[in-house]
Formats: structure tokens, sequence, C-alpha cells
């Protein structure tokens, strides 16, 4: 089977990372969370006090790049690649809604941008890889062989982020998590900088009523038949 590049891009908690989990693991593909790292680059500005409720520094963000290492390393009983911040698996920490809340902030930042779309594109450079965030079939991967556009309602996508950290033991409403889905949707589709927009060549699939199960099988169905295709 040919390795290709698989582009997941869309809004928040749609669900993307699940999907591209699942395809990365059934075709032995590596899979990169992009918006780990971004989450990443503002969990060190929030150690930093580089952000926080009233200020951000962009200027020492920027100068400060050089210092913010990141990488992926797999964990096997997990089945997935955890984010290491300048050594530190901060996998956890970076999932929390104070990052959330300051996440799009950053990426909004085009000097992050850079620096991380370089890496990614390294990651993807012998292909088979399956890459989700928001900008991959757009600004990294422009020419993947295969691109999907996942939507589902904001009320869908806060109910699941909700759920989520509520399992975890966070404690939030819902009412903050569906206001955080809908504040970050704005700064992520209207920024200058790479906004989130479906690429022409995308596939659009919304799974606000679908089940984790029907989506999969979906969308693996497309993936082997461009697979068999190339
Ligand atoms: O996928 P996520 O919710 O973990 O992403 C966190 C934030 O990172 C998201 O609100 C926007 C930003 N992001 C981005 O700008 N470009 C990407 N390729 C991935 C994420």
């Amino acid at each position: 089977m040919k390795n290709i590049t698989i582009a997941i891009d869309g809004f928040s908690s749609t669900g993307k990372s699940t999907i591209a989990k699942q395809l990365a693991n059934k075709l032995l593909y590596v899979y990169v969370d992009s918006g780990a790292m971004y989450r990443a680059v503002t969990l060190y500005a929030m150690q930093h006090n580089i952000i926080s409720k009233d200020n951000f520094y962009v200027d020492k963000l920027i100068s400060d790049l050089e210092n913010i290492n990141l990488l992926f390393k797999f964990n096997s009983s997990l089945g997935f690649a955890e984010m290491y911040l300048n050594n530190v698996n901060v996998e956890k920490e970076i999932r929390t809604l104070e990052v959330s809340n300051y996440v799009s902030k950053v990426a909004e930042v085009s000097e992050v941008r850079k620096k991380l779309v370089e890496q990614q594109q390294q990651m993807g450079i012998n292909k088979g890889v399956v890459m989700d965030g928001r900008d991959i079939g757009t600004v990294v991967f422009p020419n993947a062989e295969l691109k999907f556009f996942i939507n589902a309602s904001a009320e869908k996508r806060a109910q699941r982020r909700f759920d989520e950290l509520i399992e975890r033991g966070d404690k939030v409403t819902f009412k903050e998590i569906l206001n955080n889905v809908q504040h970050r949707d704005h700064i992520d589709s209207t920024r200058e900088d790479s906004p989130l927009i479906n690429a022409e060549d995308a596939i659009e699939i919304d799974n606000s009523d679908m089940s984790l199960e029907e989506q999969f099988d979906l969308i693996y169905k497309i993936v082997l038949g461009k697979i068999n295709i190339i």
C-alpha cells in the first residue's frame, strides 16, 4: 500500500484527533496532533507570565521561541505520542480549560505559526502521516492526497468536551465550555494568518449525529479508496 498524507481540519472538539488516531493506528501511520503544539507553546507562555487574563507580551513570546523545544514521544501503552515541552511531559497540562482559553491568541501570532508549521512539514516529509489541526490541508500540506474537514454543532462539541473534562475530574460548567468553543471558533476562523477554512478539495463531514464507529467506517472507506487508486 502506498503511503499518503492525510490532513484533518475542523473546528475545536469535533473529534478530529480521535479519527486521526484511529486512522493512524489502522494504517500504521504517524499521527501528529498539531493543536498540542500550539497548546504547549501556550503553556510555556503561561508558565513564564507572558500571557495572563490582562496581558499578552507578544514580543517576549517571539524572542523566547528559540527556547521552546517541542517533541512528541510515542507512549506504547496509550498507543499515541505525548507532548513534551522542554523535555517535560505536558500531555495533561495542555488540555486544561485555562490553556484552551488562551491558545487561540497564541495561535494568531505569525512567528509562532511559522515555527510550528516548519516542524509539522518536517514530520510529514516521508508521508505516511495523519495530521489534524486548522490549517493542515491549506497551509501545512496543501498537496495532501486526502483532506477532511470535520464539523459538528457547537452544542454537540461543547457537550463532548465537557464530558471529557468532567471525566478527568476538572471542575467546569457546560456554559464555560460552550463559551470557549464559540470564542475559539470565532478567533480561529477570522484570524489574519492561516484562518480555519475548508480547503476546496477537502471532503466535509458533519458528525453531529454520527457514532464514532459510523464516522470511522465512512472515513476509512474513503481512505482505502484513495490509497488503492494511487
Ligand atoms: O485542536 P485543538 O483544539 O487542540 O487546538 C488548539 C488551538 O490551537 C485551536 O484553538 C487553534 C490552534 N491551532 C491552530 O491554530 N492551527 C492548528 N493547525 C492546530 C491548532
